[in-house]
């Protein structure tokens, strides 16, 4: 019996796993010289490997003068194999922040297997030192990597991996692999390109999502389907959005918007229980997109904490203050948050709210307080005595207000809703709060060309109470899509798939797709359409960004081995690089300059 699954001919145990139990065996371990002690004749070495650190001691009356002196030359990261004896430690010596801090191994044989070169960055650090730079650190990925936070990420990314695999093929899904050279998929960002050899002037493009894939494999009768798949989206980054990224992708067939839901919710469920983190007893919550946008001024709202943004156009109608009448005649509305205890903050601190405000599209903030039960602020004289109470300001709170068309309002209050749920500390630790939003709109408006696209992608089913609004006013039929959303995250999104040809050219006409584009960009979904398709629906969870959360990671970078900077570059391998005259002549591709 080998004494651990990871136990090999070089080496009998990893050496993060030796523990008191194995005092007084003879044990082979292999790994990095984490730190070394040279206290003058004794030698300590910390030897680390994926399952943790272990302490090895050289001492002169049981370790030959050579072994002794070897040890006590290995630098850092040096690669080592040390035969010795597990002992336990001292009652004093002990460590409680080592897991194998009772023990130690004494050394009697120690070879070098891999020497190592100055570390660029270092691997072991002091209690309080910082991390390197992050761009030092991702262009040294190979050292970054083996530092234990990094390892816990990618070790819990493997388990909600494995945990995902599990959970969907005992639901009856099938894990079926879809091409990476493909073509565009349209999920709203610009493709990643690659030229055809034997085509020239062709191109692949690499799936920004399995979408219409999966759909095919739903017109063919495979019924559940799912994939871990790989995702590629040129699109302008942040920590929560790489280049390629992974998707834990599904599909089913006779199904609605609730049989998706129910699966999702338990998958997350199921994920969560696997990072040992909380969820909520019950379903999850939902929330309609136009409730979302009332009340938070996006669609992806932080549940964490109140501060609910009001409609209060009606205090204001009639008052003779130029700001609010010129919106409110221009359609606009007068909308903004409450508040508690907010009549203390400084005019600085407000200014600095309105900055940000304003950074979103807002002319300003208008500012109104309740002090010893009176109105305070600049529009407080254009209103009437009961304005306070109209308001439902309380002692002590401060109303922010923006008086603007929707789409202004909107940006600018989630964004003054974030800064003074930070500012204030009303954001909880430690609590999750999931919510489905529903029911989102079929289309947006482009805002230059006004033209309508797709709010989710273009295979969406509208509601069916909707589909007479498609002939007359389609902006304003709502979709069968829903996101899942967790504490201001989208974590996924989905929804029930057009299976009738028909609606599905329909929607292409309104999107501006003529017939023509419509066949060569997607015929061959409409052919599938045309022979028999189910009824059928889906969601796809963004992974990485599950594992983030999970890992209690705040960037995309930290759960992905070797990711790319926020200007898709990667710094270890140096990706993108230049190519040779011959390949891009082979690709028949000139350059410009
Ligand atoms: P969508 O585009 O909403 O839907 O993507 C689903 C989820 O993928 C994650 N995600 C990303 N993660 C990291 N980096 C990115 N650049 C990135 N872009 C998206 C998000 C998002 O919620 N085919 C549809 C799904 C469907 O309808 O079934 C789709 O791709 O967490």
């Amino acid at each position: 019996m080998p004494a651990s699954p990871l136990s090999t001919s070089l080496r009998t145990h990893p050496c993060g796993s030796l523990r008191a139990e194995h005092t007084g065996q003879t044990v082979t371990i292999g790994g990095w010289v984490h730190r070394a002690r040279d206290l003058g004749g004794l030698v300590f070495l910390d030897l680390r490997d994926r399952a943790g650190l272990v302490q090895v001691s050289f001492d002169p009356k049981t370790a030959s003068a050579e072994v002794c002196a070897l040890a006590a030359s290995v630098g850092a990261e040096t690669v080592v194999i040390v035969e010795g004896v597990v002992a336990e430690r001292p009652e004093a010596m002990r460590n409680a922040d080592m897991s194998t801090g009772a023990v130690e191994v004494r050394g009697s044989s120690l070879r070098v297997v891999g020497p190592a070169s100055t570390p660029a960055i270092p691997v072991a650090r002091g209690r309080n030192e910082q991390l390197a730079a992050e761009e030092l650190r991702l262009r040294h990925r190979h050292l970054d990597l083996r530092r234990e936070d990094l390892q816990r990420n990618l070790v819990l990314r493997h388990r909600l991996m494995q945990r995902t695999r599990r959970f969907l093929a005992d639901a009856g899904f099938l894990e079926i692999e879809t091409p990476i050279l493909t073509k565009p998929t349209p999920e709203g960002a610009r493709d990643y390109l690659v030229p055809s050899r034997v085509h020239p002037g062709e191109f692949y493009a690499l799936p920004q999502s399995p979408q219409i894939y999966k759909q095919l494999l739903m017109v063919s009768g495979y019924d559940r389907y799912f994939q871990i798949a790989r995702c590629f989206r040129d699109e302008d980054l942040r920590a929560d959005r790489q280049p390629e990224f992974t998707q834990i992708d599904v599909e089913a067939s006779f199904v609605q918007q609730d049989d998706i839901v129910d699966i999702a919710e338990e998958l997350i469920r199921a994920l969560w229980v696997e990072g040992e983190s909380s969820f909520p007893s019950g379903r999850v919550r939902r929330m309609s997109y136009a409730d979302a946008m009332e009340g938070y001024g996006i669609d992806r709202p932080d549940l964490r904490y109140g501060l609910m943004i009001s409609d209060v156009s009606g205090v204001f109608r009639g008052a003779d203050f130029v700001v609010t009448r010129t919106a409110l005649d221009a359609g606009g509305r007068v909308r903004g948050i409450r508040i508690p205890g907010g009549a203390a903050l400084s005019r600085k601190q407000v200014d600095e709210i309105e900055a940000v405000a304003k950074s979103a599209g807002a002319m300003g903030l208008l500012r109104l307080k309740r002090v010893n039960g009176v109105l305070e602020g600049p529009p407080a004289k254009f209103l009437g005595d009961g304005a306070v109470d109209a308001l439902g300001l309380a002692e002590g709170e401060l109303g922010l207000y923006v008086a603007a068309a929707d789409h202004v309002s909107h940006a600018a209050l989630d964004k003054v809703r974030q800064d003074v749920a930070v500012r204030m500390n009303l954001v909880p630790a430690g609590v999750n709060e999931f919510v489905w939003v529903t029911d989102f709109p079929m289309f947006e408006r482009d805002a230059v060309s006004g033209a309508l696209t797709a709010m989710h992608h273009p295979f969406t089913s509208p509601n069916p109470d909707d589909v007479s609004l498609l002939d007359t006013e389609p902006w304003k039929a709502r979709a069968v899509a829903y996101d899942l959303v967790l504490n201001g995250t989208e974590l996924g999104g989905g929804s029930i798939r057009i299976s009738d040809p028909v609606v599905q050219s329909k929607i292409f006409g309104l999107l501006g797709i003529d017939d023509e584009t419509a066949r060569t960009r997607f015929g061959f979904l409409l052919e599938g359409l045309r022979a028999g398709a189910p009824p059928h629906g889906g969601i796809a969870f963004g992974f990485d960004r599950i594992t983030m959360l999970l890992a209690g990671a705040t960037s995309l970078r930290d759960v992905i081995a070797f990711p790319k900077t926020t200007a898709a570059r990667s710094m270890f391998e140096g990706a993108p690089s230049p190519v040779s005259a011959d390949d891009l002549r082979d690709l028949h591709i000139k350059l410009e300059s």
